[in-house]
């Protein structure tokens, strides 16, 4: 009998533990004609604002060993044409049983939750909101890396919101475990990671930095090891779910992170690479659960032994 793939994060159900991680898969009507939205457990939307953000100067991408750097700067046109121009689209996928989460972003706390209300009413499952946004009215500091900052934002966000929430953590912390606990005391039902690791680039013949922003974030494969031990570490210290991410390129590497602590996994820079990544991973979780005798994927989840 083939095993149960599903998966259950804040009483919310996804029909297996793959979703798209934020900002690498456009809001997913680009990859219609590519693959079958259908399969997906969750989609999770490009981070969205509350007014439109241009992004930031070209170039703004930059290959690195096993991974990328980029600095996008969350560019997207804000909630209202998110709304009119996306979301009819999102319904009707959300309609044939997968998931809407939608990532969040802001400057300050007032942008966060003008976001949140217009989306009280939409058909969204879940909302993921980015604490990882470089700068904020307040301190000029991340959010995501000030545990009480994190905890003040994640209470007025979960006083705001309609659907459950995850925080998104960032990675450039000394100590992951405190983020996490931070976001957990502050009201979140999940908490998602990693966001990308901040790098920087130098063409050495022309004695330039490669990002007109200087650094960028990297993900893909080269960031994976990281971000199992990430997981690891902030699923041992909260007990709300954790969606892992960071460099998931197989199936083999998806059991990993469920085994790290994960409940659901999110593939992001693969998909640049191969449009059908994600299709590809559930069906390679699903023989992997074959192969083990699996019956419920969830079994997974911080199960590591030793
Ligand atoms: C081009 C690009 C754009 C991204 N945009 C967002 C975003 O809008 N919001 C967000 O929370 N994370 C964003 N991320 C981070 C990813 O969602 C993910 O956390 C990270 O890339 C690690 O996963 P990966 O190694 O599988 O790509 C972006 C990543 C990339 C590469």
């Amino acid at each position: 009998m083939a095993a149960d793939l599903t998966v259950t994060i804040a009483g919310v159900t996804l029909k297996n533990p793959v979703m798209s991680a934020s900002g690498t898969f456009g809001n997913g009507r680009e990859y219609e004609d590519l693959i079958d939205l259908t399969r997906l457990g969750a989609l999770v939307t490009k981070g969205v604002s509350a007014v439109p953000w241009e992004g930031n100067p070209t170039p703004r991408i930059a290959e690195t060993p096993a991974g990328m750097l980029n600095a996008i700067g969350l560019q997207n046109p804000g909630i209202d044409v998110f709304i009119e121009r996306e979301m009819p689209f999102l319904a009707a996928l959300r309609g044939k049983g997968t998931r809407i989460i939608v990532n969040v972003c802001g400057h300050s706390v007032e942008e966060y939750l003008t976001v949140i209300d217009r989306l009280r009413d939409q058909p969204v499952d879940l909302l993921e909101i980015n604490v990882s946004c470089p700068n904020v009215r307040e301190g000029a500091i991340a959010f995501g890396q000030d545990p009480v900052m994190l905890k003040e934002v994640t209470e007025a966000c979960k006083e705001h919101a309609a659907q459950p929430i995850i925080m998104k953590l960032t990675p450039n912390v000394t100590d992951i475990r405190v983020l996490a606990r931070a976001a957990e005391e502050g009201g979140a039902d999940a908490i998602s990671l990693i966001n990308t690791l901040t790098g920087m680039k130098i063409d050495v013949e022309k004695r330039r930095f490669l990002l007109a922003n200087r650094t960028g974030g990297l993900s893909g494969p080269a960031i994976h090891p990281v971000a199992v031990r990430m997981v690891y570490e902030a699923s041992h210290a909260v007990s709300i779910p954790v969606i892992g991410m960071g460099g998931i390129a197989s199936g083999t590497d998806a059991v990993e992170m469920m085994l790290a602590g994960a409940a659901a996994v999110a593939v992001g820079t693969m998909t640049f690479h191969e449009p059908g990544a994600m299709v590809r991973i559930i069906d390679e979780i699903a023989a992997y659960a074959e192969r083990h005798g699996i019956r419920q994927i969830r079994e997974l989840t911080g199960a590591v032994q030793g």
